[in-house]
């Protein structure tokens, strides 16, 4: 078998992926007619054309622009619907999915339209095609610790429906500690905790992402590299990193996929996972991220077992659900 079928035919389990960075252009522009939304782009080409970035700010200025199309209950649940069935095709058994209420509320969409849709499709996906699911609801970094309580306030009466709280958006300048109270009191009213971290910010990002917010898995997590101490403290700890190597590819944090830290995370023990992060907008889904980044940095059957094994280890699922995987 081929080092490609054998990422096709894994089961996987896919930990970081922004539902609204799963909008295709075709989908865009379809909502923003069926919406009245006016967009800068008329066609397929046109909205590609804008997905150049020379940095995670250039990417997410587009991300917020072509999230402004989804407005109704329906459209998130077009949108995560399109994403479950893509990558049941991949070998997808188990998401665990991002979504950004913040970015919508400020828009004038309630968070109940946004979590309605997307549970929604998550319990269509878990009910047809026996595929399993946790929702995170990421807080948005560049924004202020007030705005955060609010959408913790909001997730609290949705506690059915969210498991984890995350923090994303624009990491430079924006370290985790700034959101240690927001984090602490999602972990006491019983969400688990992730963070982005050391995706542009530095290692010390990834250390108060630990230390203060006590996160149960770092988000990208590249930048541990330049600190041999907490790389040895994450494989001993079993911290999970879930990496995306076709997002840090196209935010310019590599020049090449060759230099992708993802062989040198497992060789150090590190329990790494392979993930898409916004594939519609870094040019490909999950098994797009193992194939290319398998080539480039040559990575062998078994190192893809293992990863493909990482991701349930490193989910929420429980232990009895894992087991199945491993
Ligand atoms: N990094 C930070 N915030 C994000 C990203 C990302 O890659 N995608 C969507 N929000
Ligand atoms: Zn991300």
């Amino acid at each position: 078998m081929t080092l490609h079928s054998l990422i096709d035919v894994l089961p996987k389990a896919e930990l970081h992926l922004h539902i609204e960075g799963t909008l295709e252009p075709e989908m865009m522009l379809a909502l923003a007619k069926r919406n009245g939304v006016e967009l800068p782009y008329n066609s397929v080409a046109e909205v590609q054309a804008a997905y150049e970035f020379d940095c995670l700010q250039d990417f997410l200025d587009v991300y917020y622009q072509g999230m402004s199309v989804l407005i109704n209950e329906r459209d998130f649940y077009d949108l995560t619907m399109a994403y479950l069935e893509k990558v049941h095709g991949q070998g997808v058994r188990h998401v665990e999915i991002f979504f950004d209420p913040q970015a919508h509320m400020e828009r004038g969409v309630a968070f109940e339209t946004v979590l309605g849709g997307i549970s929604s499709a998550l319990e269509t996906a878990g009910r047809e095609m026996d595929m399993t699911s946790k929702l995170i609801m990421c807080f948005l970094r560049h924004l202020d610790e007030e705005d955060a309580f609010g959408a913790l306030n909001c997730a609290c009466k949705h506690k059915e429906h969210i498991y984890a709280v995350g923090l994303d958006s624009s990491e430079a300048g924006r370290p985790p500690e700034l959101f240690s109270r927001v984090f602490a009191k999602a972990r006491a009213q019983g969400f688990k905790a992730v963070a982005h971290a050391g995706e542009e910010g530095p290692a010390a990002y990834i250390e108060t992402a630990l230390d203060d917010l006590k996160v149960s898995r770092v988000d990208h997590g590249n930048r541990a590299f330049e600190n041999p101490a907490l790389v040895a403290r994450m494989a001993a700890e079993q911290m999970p990193l879930t990496m995306c190597p076709l997002s840090n590819l196209r935010l310019k944090g590599i020049t090449d996929l060759k230099e992708h830290p993802i062989k040198k995370a497992l060789n150090a023990g590190l329990l790494a996972t392979v993930n898409s992060d916004d594939p519609s907008y870094f040019g490909g889904y999950v098994n797009e991220n193992y194939k290319q980044v398998a080539d480039a940095v040559g990575l062998t059957g078994e190192d893809i077992v293992t990863l493909a094994k990482n991701s349930f280890k490193a989910s929420f699922q429980s232990p009895s659900e894992k087991q199945a995987y491993l």
